[in-house]
């Protein structure tokens, strides 16, 4: 991780009114890459650093979670060569910096279904999960063959089976008991939604968890993505009204 980020002087943040969770939607590695000449994996490579800042700057405000989307489920439809090349990043990240983890006292989490992915990044990442399951200092949850479809699907089934067992029946599912079924039921519900590089979509993220998640769009490019424009994203957040369907006026 690099050195301490501190909010910059001119900075209007009130640090009694942060997100408690942020989530990001990390978009725009390829353009980053087009627009200097270089090969999309570059673009890729340097949005690895920015994450790992972000994560600092997470921590460095006691914002408690940041969940990143990393790689969709539709995401295996690009080309072999970047999808192949993604794969051994993650994997070289997590050999890379578990030990700083660790030192930081960060817990990092996987969501996403992890069975189709090698079998070695699988084995990293579920060493690096268990290597710091104990740690509280910052929740990083990276979503990775993340689609929230996909999570939902897989939360019907797993309550009918319960329902076909006899175990609950229908009239017990409610909105709590299907939120405890999905990938991310150890955590709260993001305050802030971020995404870089313009694009007004969710692109399958979190659909279920975003429901009042505040969302902050940026043309800037995942890689360019540093923390005065973190900080503008959070001066935003703390201008809105987060109404929740019941204030008016
Ligand atoms: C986001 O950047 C990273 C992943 C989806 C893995 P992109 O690769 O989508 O970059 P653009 O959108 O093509 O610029
Ligand atoms: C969303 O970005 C997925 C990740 C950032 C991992 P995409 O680049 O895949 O999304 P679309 O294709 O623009 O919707
Ligand atoms: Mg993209």
């Amino acid at each position: 991780m690099t050195a301490q980020l501190i909010p910059t002087l001119s900075s209007n943040l009130n640090l009694n009114k942060l997100p408690q969770h942020v989530a990001v939607i990390m978009d725009g590695n390829g353009r980053w890459a087009k627009q200097r000449g270089l090969p999309r994996i570059e673009g890729h490579r340097r949005g690895a650093n920015t994450l790992k800042e972000m994560l600092r700057y997470c921590k460095d405000l006691k914002i408690k979670t940041l969940t990143a989307y990393a790689f969709s489920t539709e995401n295996w439809g690009r080309p072999t060569a970047e999808v192949d090349f993604l794969m051994t990043l993650f994997e070289r990240l997590l050999q890379k910096e578990l030990k700083e983890m660790e030192a930081e006292r960060v817990c990092i989490n996987f969501i996403g279904d992890l069975s189709p992915l090698p079998p070695s990044l699988q084995q990293e990442m579920h060493r690096s999960m268990e290597r710091t399951k104990n740690n509280r200092d910052i929740y990083f949850n990276v979503a990775i063959n993340y689609g929230s479809r996909h999570e939902m699907v897989k939360a019907c089934r797993k309550i009918a089976e319960k329902v076909q067992q006899g175990k609950i029946s229908a009239t017990d599912i409610d909105e709590n008991m299907i939120a405890q079924h999905l990938y991310t039921s150890s955590s709260p519900d993001p305050d802030l939604l971020i995404r870089t590089s313009g694009e007004m979509r969710l692109s399958n993220f979190l659909l279920w968890q975003l429901a009042y998640t505040e969302i902050y769009v940026t043309d800037t490019l995942w890689p360019d993505f540093n923390h005065e424009q973190f900080e503008q994203a959070l001066e935003s957040f703390q201008q809105r009204d987060r109404r929740f369907g019941k204030k008016v006026g």
